[in-house]
């Protein structure tokens, strides 16, 4: 092994084979394609591009991305019997830097059950197929499919056959995501001490993630020696998964420490627009507490946390957002924000409050805290409003009557005040909130757009506060408006009156110098 490879880890991504076995990951090629550009800009070492065997449309892929794609390694992967390594070296004919990947499995279990071959059978097969993968490519690697519940002092026979025929990459698969750090490290180690020509080769893991231990069996090998990690983007994989590159990317670089300074090729700042874009191929979102790349993995929403980010990033942060790609960190306004919290988004979003105005806002920013879960600036701005220059509203909603069921057009009598005066108005409409609605802009005389109309259990139960939140558009103003009660319909007409009066504070504000002081 150069002196180079030692101190750096190789990142063979198999996002486009094992990742795809994913339920739900299947990609066509012009996916698949986008999908390894991308990755070569993430700076992969080895992109598994497929198995070329298993159907015409994954040997045309895997043809495609060798032809597309020329910085990393393409690999494609292979039984040993003679067709899978005649279809794999004609999807890799184009590669600028082909590998060939020949895998059987090792396990007695797996000889006895799924192979029914004794074991010097497999070691013929081993030598066989690495031999005749590389009279055509010089770059072969070889997989011991169940490596960690095999015969240790098997293995290395097994192990010994495939670099004697040419392999120069071993890997040594977790195929059920069985094993445990210690037991790896020490497989690992095992292995590197036993197997002929060690030295002269890279071994490589590859874990599964059946008892969340992918990541950590990964570091383990790591620290045993291994210089090749099998991972995919998002951790998808498999059942449960394979390693999650992103996590063994940023616990290498996040601790040096422990892993003696060891790196990788990967560009982390592509680790983000990576993950999302599989994630839009794909349409499997990602966990939002996910490591690296959850939507929440940047957030902080309790108080003490978001003070400490706001004063230095490093009180609660071990990496920054932006290291992986990530515009900045995240702070979810909630309950258990604090005032430097609020009084940090407000400055963002332009107000300027303080004194008293800050406190009345703060006050009702709990209250609101107490009965909603995440606060949003639409949200802020409301209570700025309501809090601080708007004591009075132009509307008021009064009584509500609707019928609505199997017969008959749905309608809604509203009665408001408007500007102190009492109205009243029938409408009707294609549901009961439709017609509530319609009453209520022909009331007001208003033109909004509606864009969202949700409706969420504040408490539990049959006789839960119903919250209903509108989000409305007039003219590119876009404001939320919210109500509460345990009749969802007069929730929605509260909700609806409130976003009517926020655009009127709105309309009343507008020409008023930036920024929006108080
Ligand atoms: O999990 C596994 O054993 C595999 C091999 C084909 C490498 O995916
Ligand atoms: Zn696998």
């Amino acid at each position: 092994m150069s002196e180079k490879t030692a101190e750096r880890v190789l990142i063979f991504d198999t996002t486009l084979r094992d990742g795809e076995q994913s339920p739900g990951c299947s990609m066509n090629r012009q996916e698949k394609l986008a999908l390894a550009r991308q990755l070569a800009a993430l700076g992969v070492d080895i992109i598994e591009a497929g198995f070329p065997i298993a159907s015409e449309g994954d040997l045309e892929s895997v043809k495609a991305i060798s032809l597309a794609v020329r910085e990393p390694v393409i690999c494609a992967l292979s039984r040993t019997s003679r067709g899978d390594i005649e279809h794999a070296l004609e999807a890799l004919d184009p590669a600028a830097r082909p590998r060939v990947h020949v895998f059987i499995a090792t396990s007695d279990l797996h000889l006895e059950h799924k192979l029914r071959m004794t074991r010097e059978q497999v070691i013929e097969e081993v030598d066989r197929a690495v031999r005749s993968a590389r009279a055509h490519v010089d770059d072969v690697e070889f997989s011991a499919e169940d490596a960690t519940r095999s015969d240790w002092d098997y293995l290395v026979e097994v192990f010994d056959v495939a670099v004697a025929a040419g392999a120069s990459t071993l890997n040594v698969p977790d195929t059920v995501g069985y094993t445990t750090p210690s037991e790896y490290f020490d497989l690992i180690q095992f292995l590197k001490r036993h197997v002929q020509g060690a030295d002269d080769v890279i071994f490589s893991l590859h874990c599964h993630d059946d008892l969340g231990l992918a990541v950590a069996n990964s570091l383990a090998a790591i620290r045993a020696g291994a210089r090749q990690v099998e991972c995919t983007v998002n951790g998808i994989g498999e059942r449960a998964g394979n390693t999650a590159m992103e996590e063994v990317v940023m616990a290498l670089k996040t601790r040096p420490d422990t892993f003696g300074g060891l790196d990788t090729g990967i560009v982390t700042t592509e680790i983000w627009p990576t993950s999302r874009l599989l994630s839009s191929i794909t349409g499997v979102p990602v966990q939002p507490n996910k490591a690296i790349v959850g939507e929440n993995a940047f957030a902080h929403e309790a108080g003490i946390h978001q003070d400490g980010v706001l004063k230095n990033t490093l009180t609660y942060e071990i990496m920054t957002p932006q290291s992986i790609g990530r515009a900045s960190n995240e702070l979810v306004l909630g309950k258990h924000s604090g005032r430097h919290a609020l009084s940090e988004r407000l400055g963002e979003l332009g107000f300027d409050v303080s004194g008293d105005a800050f406190e009345r806002v703060f006050r009702r920013f709990k209250a609101l805290a107490d009965a909603k879960k995440t606060i949003f600036n639409e949200d802020l701005e409301a209570l700025v409003g309501d809090s601080v220059t708007t004591p009075e509203e132009r509307f008021s909603i009064g009584d509500i009557s609707i019928t609505s069921g199997t017969v008959g057009k749905p309608s809604a009598t509203v009665e408001m005040q408007i500007d102190g005066v009492s109205r009243k108005q029938t409408a009707l409409g294609v549901g009961p909130v439709d017609a509530l609605f319609r009453a209520v802009a022909e009331l007001t005389d208003t033109k909004s757009e509606l864009i969202r109309y949700q409706v969420h259990a504040v408490t539990a139960g049959l006789d839960a506060l119903g919250e209903v939140s509108v989000t409305v558009d007039e003219d590119g103003r876009r404001v939320i408006g919210h109500g509460a009660h345990e009749d969802v319909l007069v929730a929605s007409g509260k909700a609806y009156v409130h976003a009517i009066n926020r655009l009127e504070w709105h309309k009343g504000r507008r020409g008023a110098n930036e920024p929006r002081g108080i």
